[in-house]
Order: C-alpha cells, then structure tokens, then sequence
C-alpha cells in the first residue's frame, strides 16, 4: 500500500500506456513517486494504471492527446524541440523548473516495430534520472545513457 505524504512526488507522463512511457512509469513508481498516467485511450491508460497498481505502485489515468489543441500542442520535429527545450527552460528556471530533452536510444517498442535494441527499461532510465534531478540539475540540456549529447 502507498502512503501520501505532504511532499508526495507526482509524475506526469505522456504517452505512458506502452513502450518508453509505460517503462518510465513502472521505473518512477518504484521510486514512490504517484504517477498520472498519460494515455489518449481512456481504457489503455486505465490498463496501464492498474499494472503499476498491481506490482504496488500508485498511478492514476489521465486522458491526453497532445496532438489535441484542448490538451496541449502539436507534432513537433526535432529541430523545433531543441528549440522549445531551450525556451521553456530559459522561462522557467526562475519557478525552480527544469527542462531536458532525452535520447532514450533505439529502443525495442512498436514505435520501430520492434527492431530497436535496448528494453524499454534502458530506454527509461535516461527518462527516470532526468526526472529525478535536483533543483540545482542542469536545464535546456539534451541527455542520452553516458550523458550530455550535442543538438
Ligand atoms: N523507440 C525508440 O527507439 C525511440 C528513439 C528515440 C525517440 N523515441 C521517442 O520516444 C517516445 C516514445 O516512443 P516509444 O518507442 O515508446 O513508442 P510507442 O511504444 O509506440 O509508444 C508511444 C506512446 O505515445 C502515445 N501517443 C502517440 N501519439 C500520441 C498523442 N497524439 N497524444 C498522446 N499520446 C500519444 C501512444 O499512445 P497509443 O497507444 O494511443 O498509440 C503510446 O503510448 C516517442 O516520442 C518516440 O519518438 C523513441
């Protein structure tokens, strides 16, 4: 059973019903972190949700579309993300937010149709740390498995 407390970490993640995301979110409720899982199918997300439950963890779903302008933006290119990672960090450093963009690697997921080489647990655990970083970790940085990687 997990306990709330005061300073209760919570993790939202996109995307978070498969692959990368669904890994992610089993990795950062181990940590004890409530997870709100991201899903733009209300019931996959629901399926998702009860699988971190059920090896004890705490999540919730959340349905999200970030294509939907009702939820969020649009389908970026990489170029644009670099750019939006360097703003939005440039913003928010002064509310203590950090910004950081990940390579996960080629990782197997359906994304690639399973020719990627690294679990979805390794494709995660850039995503966890960079999750996890203290109010003084770096920010507008781009972050692969042995660290910092040029735009
Ligand atoms: N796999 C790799 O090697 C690799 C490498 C570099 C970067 N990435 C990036 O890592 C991220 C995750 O990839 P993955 O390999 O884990 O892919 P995946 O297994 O196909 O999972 C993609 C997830 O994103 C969700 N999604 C797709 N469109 C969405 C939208 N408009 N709004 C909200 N959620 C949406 C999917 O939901 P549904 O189930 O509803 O489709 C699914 O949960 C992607 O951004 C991908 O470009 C992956």
């Amino acid at each position: 059973m997990h306990e709330h407390t005061a300073h209760q970490k919570v993790a939202m993640l996109t995307g978070a019903n498969k692959g990368i995301g669904s890994a992610t979110a089993e990795q950062l409720a181990e940590l004890g972190m409530t997870i709100l899982i991201g899903a733009r199918n209300p019931r996959r997300g629901e399926q998702a949700a009860e699988a971190v439950r059920a090896a004890g963890g705490d999540a919730h779903p959340v349905t999200l579309d970030v294509t939907d302008p009702a939820s969020a933006a649009y389908s970026p290119s990489k170029t644009v993300l670099n750019a939006l990672t360097v703003q939005y960090a440039n913003e928010l450093r002064k509310a203590g937010i950090l910004v950081n963009r990940r390579r996960p690697g080629y990782v197997d997921t359906d994304s690639n149709n399973h020719t990627g080489f690294l679990t979805t647990a390794q494709g995660a655990a850039v995503v966890g740390r960079l999750a996890t970083l203290g109010a003084d970790g770096p920010t507008g940085g781009f972050f692969g498995e042995g660290g910092p990687v040029p735009w």
